[in-house]
């Protein structure tokens, strides 16, 4: 079964979430919403869904990169520092940014904005503190894709939205970001969209 997936403008998008409680975490229920989120983002090719996302305004997050894109080069994957993330739940996570003043840009797009790509700029370096799915503690540190991956996703827990950050002469349509843009290095990107 597929979760419906909230598109910008609704409102659960904008608030911040609630953590979960202790007799939340590993109950059945939660469970298997967790199972339901993991197939609702594969079956809609994203690598991270926050619960806002679905509907539920719970600090719970889906993560899971399994780099099958197929149309980057592996130079694009490469200049994005891109490998693959297991699949994994972080609940009620804590972000630190471990490199404030080294952002990097590259373009992002959200399963809650269709058809929009846009460039962002995000820490390379963060790290999180959170639960897994059994209430057990988690630490992650990460740079690259996965950690801009946890910035987008855990900023989804805020209310928080990529557009709200992205270069606005950056936006681009899906297809016109496969056909303009992907393919140039991040630095001639840069000069051509401002
Ligand atoms: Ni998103």
């Amino acid at each position: 079964m597929l979760l419906k997936i909230a598109q910008i403008g609704n409102p659960i998008l904008r608030g911040a979430a609630r953590p979960l409680t202790s007799d939340e975490i590993g109950s059945p229920m939660i469970e298997q919403l967790i199972e339901l989120m993991r197939e609702t983002m594969r079956d809609a090719n994203g690598v991270g869904l926050a619960a806002p996302q679905i509907e539920e305004s719970i600090r719970l997050v889906v993560i899971e990169d399994r780099c099958d894109h197929p149309s980057l080069t592996p130079e694009r994957l490469r200049e994005r520092d891109r490998q693959p993330v297991p699949f994994h739940v972080l609940i009620n996570p804590e972000l630190t940014v471990l490199d404030p003043e080294e952002p990097v840009e590259f373009f992002e797009g959200c399963l809650s904005v269709p058809n929009l790509m846009g460039l962002v700029p995000r820490a390379r370096r963060v790290a999180v503190q959170a639960l897994d799915n059994a209430g057990a503690a988690v630490e992650i540190e990460a740079s690259g894709w996965y950690a801009r991956i946890l910035q987008h996703e855990l900023d989804h827990l805020e209310g928080r939205m990529y557009v709200d950050v992205a270069a606005g002469r950056s936006l681009s349509t899906s297809s016109n970001y496969v056909r303009h843009w992907q393919d140039r290095p991040i630095s001639e990107v840069r000069g051509l969209s401002r």
